[in-house]
């Protein structure tokens, strides 16, 4: 199984992002993860297609290894802004399905411009959607704390979705990524990976530390 570790910028200096990134980039993230909220969806707002424009070239290793910009939509509506995100260098885009009126419609929207779509379930969002689109997305992201805020408790009802997630995607034989957000530490990460996510989003457990690599490797090795 290949694991990915995803550092949210949510949690990072808002007046160095760029150094930021290229901080994670260089302690071994495999992701950038975007949160993008506009107020309206979730109770904060936060960056749009601008800040993911002006970060993408920073979102490279020392080495000059570019790393993938997840962006996570907690907007609505979802399709124009997608396809601004998709020109501004975003390599996934999710939304949360109830954030749409047409689900199948904005996976169109993404994918339409060659960029990967995910979908993203609230704590209390049913999965049963995917019974219609699985076929079209490249990633499922779980919500393991109530989208808006970083530094919140890890819900536990989370590792019982993680693992009906991990049965449908067995069931589409698809290689469709299973990342986590929300709350994820440590000292956690080891059971989220055991219900059988493989992607893991971190906020506050990497930028709250002054060794961002520490975090990572630490993270790396609980997962081995
Ligand atoms: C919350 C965001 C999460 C958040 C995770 O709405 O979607 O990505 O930044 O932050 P931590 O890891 O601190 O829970
Ligand atoms: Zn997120």
């Amino acid at each position: 199984m290949t694991y990915r570790i995803a550092p949210s910028i949510l949690a990072a200096d808002f007046a160095r992002l760029g150094d930021e990134v290229r901080a994670v980039a260089a302690a071994g993230a495999d992701w950038i993860h975007f949160d993008v909220m506009d107020n309206h969806y979730v109770p904060n707002l936060t960056f749009g297609p601008m800040v993911c424009k002006a970060l993408k070239p920073h979102a490279k290793t020392p080495e000059g290894m570019a790393l993938p910009i997840d962006v996570h939509l907690m907007i609505s509506p979802v399709d124009a802004l997608a396809a601004s995100f998709a020109e501004a260098g975003a390599d996934l885009i999710s939304f949360h399905p109830d954030a749409s009126g047409h689900v199948h419609r904005s996976v169109q929207a993404i994918t339409s411009k060659g960029v990967k779509a995910g979908l993203v379930f609230n704590p209390a969002e049913p999965l049963d959607v995917l019974d219609w689109v699985i076929e079209d997305i490249d990633l499922i992201l779980i919500m393991s704390v109530n989208p808006g805020f970083g530094g919140q408790s890890f819900i536990d009802s989370a590792l019982r979705k993680i693992e009906a997630a991990r049965k449908r995607i067995e069931a589409s034989g698809k290689d469709i990524r299973l990342e986590v957000d929300g709350g994820i530490k440590t000292d956690n990460i080891r059971q989220v990976a055991d219900a059988g996510a493989d992607t893991f989003v971190a906020g506050s457990a990497i930028f709250s530390q002054p060794d961002y690599k520490a975090v990572v490797d630490a993270m790396r090795a609980a997962l081995r």
